[in-house]
């Protein structure tokens, strides 16, 4: 009896007390595999003149209520939503919403992801629109923007819908970005104490900057990171990113000897020069694995949860083949190492459907059960 009476306490002690570190953990490793569902990001479908505050149409916003239904059926445990807040406010102090019918569809997109038992991902994205708008990206603005984006959903059930501070910092030194950081994490913790909150670091977010960096204080963080290696596989045909890219076409997934990858002539001297140079290494299994494998010791070496934001190809210039052969490499890694993720994107570019269809194709299906084949958790 006493045995059971101590074992009762100790049990009672340990969940009360649990540390904060562990929430953060435990909700991490229900994320599982996740999707991006963009649209709300898409800033650049507003006008110049409205700042872009008039980007979304509403028709199109309510054709997302089924895709939730479709990613949560399709197996997906979470839903990552990119939304720019930062379009429905204006830009000179004292801040203010201007647009609540912006900020209505952001709410609806949360409950339908709620509805479908996801959990989700409240993402601040794009709030600097490419440098488009003057002020748009202030640490001021910013914090302002989660002071109100942290009311509005801090009583939404804090063991499903997550905070991510902010997607792909850039043009910003590493101290400067984890200073703004801190700030945002100062604003939203008053409000929001129990939400776990979703955290990169510099240089978009990429895997070296994570593995550069150290863990905040908060303990109630996960730290993200994004993988689109190896890069000329997965943005060959991009227009928005380096130089080179838009021309450059049949690149395999993986290096193969018969496939002579061609350097576009805008490429020649450049970046993506290089990476077609190193193409044969980079896109090795083993590579790939080593890699990931790295931001997973960073993770327990440091005692934090990771989740790998985005990852995906975009599907303009490689065959399905091969993107299926990237998917499934990643997909496997991820798997074995116990990282969750969300793939970028469920429809648009980086879709995993068969062409002109809503259906996942055969082949991405079967990569993205290469994650549960894989893995070293319980599904
Ligand atoms: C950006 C998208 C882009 C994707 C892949 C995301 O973070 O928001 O616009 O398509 O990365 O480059």
């Amino acid at each position: 009896m006493k045995k059971i009476i101590c074992l009762l306490l100790f049990f009672l002690i340990g969940t009360q007390y649990a540390p904060a570190q562990n929430v953060a953990q435990r909700r991490a490793e229900r994320m599982k595999a996740g999707m991006n569902l963009s649209y709300l990001d898409n800033w650049w479908l507003g006008t110049k003149e409205k700042k872009y505050a008039d980007f979304v149409k509403p028709a199109e916003a309510a054709k997302r209520e089924k895709m939730f239904a479709d990613i949560a059926g399709a197996g997906f445990k979470t839903v990552r939503v990119p939304i720019n807040f930062g379009a429905w406010a204006n830009y000179e102090k004292p801040y203010r919403w201007e647009n609540e019918e912006g900020l209505k569809t952001a709410d609806s997109f949360v409950k339908w992801a709620l509805a479908n038992d996801l959990n989700v991902i409240v993402d601040l994205h794009h709030v600097e629109f490419d440098g488009k708008v003057q002020g748009a990206a202030t640490t001021e603005r910013i914090a302002w923007l989660w002071s109100k984006i942290a009311e509005r959903y801090k009583n939404t059930d804090p063991q499903r819908v997550f905070f991510e501070l902010r997607n792909e910092p850039h043009d910003i030194k590493a101290e400067d970005w984890r200073a703004q950081a801190e700030e945002i994490i100062k604003t939203v913790r008053p409000v929001a104490p129990n939400h776990t909150l979703i955290v990169g670091f510099h240089d978009w977010n990429s895997r070296q900057a994570l593995i550069d960096s150290k863990p905040f204080a908060d303990r109630n963080i996960i730290y993200t990171f994004h993988f689109y290696d190896p890069f000329i596989f997965t943005h060959q045909g991009a227009t928005w990113s380096s130089e080179g890219l838009p021309e450059l076409k049949y690149v395999p997934f993986p290096w193969s000897k018969e496939a002579k990858i061609e350097t576009p002539a805008t490429a020649k001297g450049k970046w993506v020069e290089n990476q077609i140079e190193s193409y044969r290494n980079d896109s090795r299994n083993e590579k790939i694995f080593a890699d990931l494998k790295a931001a997973k010791d960073w993770s327990n070496k440091n005692k934090v949860p990771i989740f790998l934001g985005e990852f995906g190809s975009y599907s303009l210039k490689p065959t399905l083949e091969d993107r299926c052969r990237h998917a499934e490499t990643i997909y496997a890694a991820l798997g074995k190492l116990n990282i969750p993720s969300a793939w970028w994107e469920w429809d648009g570019g980086f879709s995993m459907f068969e062409k002109g269809t809503g259906k996942i194709a055969p082949c991405m299906r079967k990569a993205i059960d290469s994650y549960v084949a894989a893995k070293s958790f319980s599904n």
